[in-house]
């Protein structure tokens, strides 16, 4: 089981986004994606869930090709992979426990007094216990990151992608999160694949780190092995030296 991109390319008008990419996500892993703005990386996990189509390539998830399910079989695989968005994506007028159980009403094995019990578990596991009647409106940055996060583990996914899952939070908040995805990993066997721009967390949280650049993989490797990698588009970027990012070929 595992997500797979093989020589995916995707153009948005005349701009080409994603470039032949080609990345391996194994079960039980946690992966981090880094690379500069624009650089393709919502992109590419977009199309590991299936919200975009690549114009050429192939994405498999457990062995399915994404790009050919019908509608009810595309329904199926996102119950197994969780999305957190870049930026949480909550309805405003609905209250955190409503969000974060959206997703439970749709499985039909699942009572009211079920989905309640669920969704308080979800509350209780990102210390949001005291919230389920609030909007999101009333929660802080750091709150409505970690219900999108509830909302997401909500249906207990095979997988779970994370865009950004702590960027504009404070370094504390930045631990929480980071030691969520690690547990989810750790206590739930959840596979996991997060964009992230903290290289700190990065390296904390990640099996793999990949690196994109151009729409294309740059590095991929353990964390040890990018901390050694000598390739100065790699290097600058880790480092946040710019200059010796054009140093490059
Ligand atoms: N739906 C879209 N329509 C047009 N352009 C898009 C769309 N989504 C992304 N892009 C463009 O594709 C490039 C890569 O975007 P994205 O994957 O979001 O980058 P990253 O997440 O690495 O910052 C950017 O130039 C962005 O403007
Ligand atoms: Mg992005």
């Amino acid at each position: 089981m595992s997500i797979e991109l093989f020589d995916v390319e995707k153009a948005f008008g005349k701009t080409q986004v994603l470039n032949r990419l080609t990345l391996t996500i194994h079960e039980g892993q946690t992966v981090s994606i880094i690379g500069g703005s624009g650089s393709g990386k919502s992109t590419a996990l977009k199309h590991m869930v299936g919200l975009l189509r690549p114009d050429d390539g192939e994405v498999y998830v457990d062995e399915q090709n994404v790009s050919r399910l019908d509608q009810e079989s595309l329904y199926q695989l996102r119950r197994n992979v969780g999305y957190v968005f870049q930026f949480a994506a909550l309805f405003d007028s609905m209250t955190i426990a409503e969000n974060v159980g959206m997703g439970l009403k749709r499985m039909p094995d699942m009572s009211g007094d079920a989905i309640d019990q669920r969704v308080s578990e979800c509350l209780q596991m990102v210390d949001l216990e005291g919230t389920a009647e609030k909007l999101p409106s009333e929660l802080s940055g750091g709150q409505r990151k970690r219900a999108g996060f509830a909302r997401a583990i909500a249906t207990r996914p095979k997988y779970m992608l994370y865009d950004e899952p702590t960027t504009g939070l404070d370094p504390v908040t930045t631990a929480v999160i980071d030691e969520l995805i690690v547990r989810m990993s750790d206590e739930l066997g959840v596979t996991g694949v997060v964009i992230t721009h903290d290289m700190k967390s990065a390296f904390r949280i990640s099996d793999r780190i990949a690196m994109l650049y151009h729409g294309g993989i740059r590095f991929e490797g353990t964390p040890d092995e990018l901390r050694m990698c000598e390739d100065p588009v790699v290097k600058g970027f880790i480092e946040g030296r710019p200059k010796l990012m054009r140093l490059a070929p």
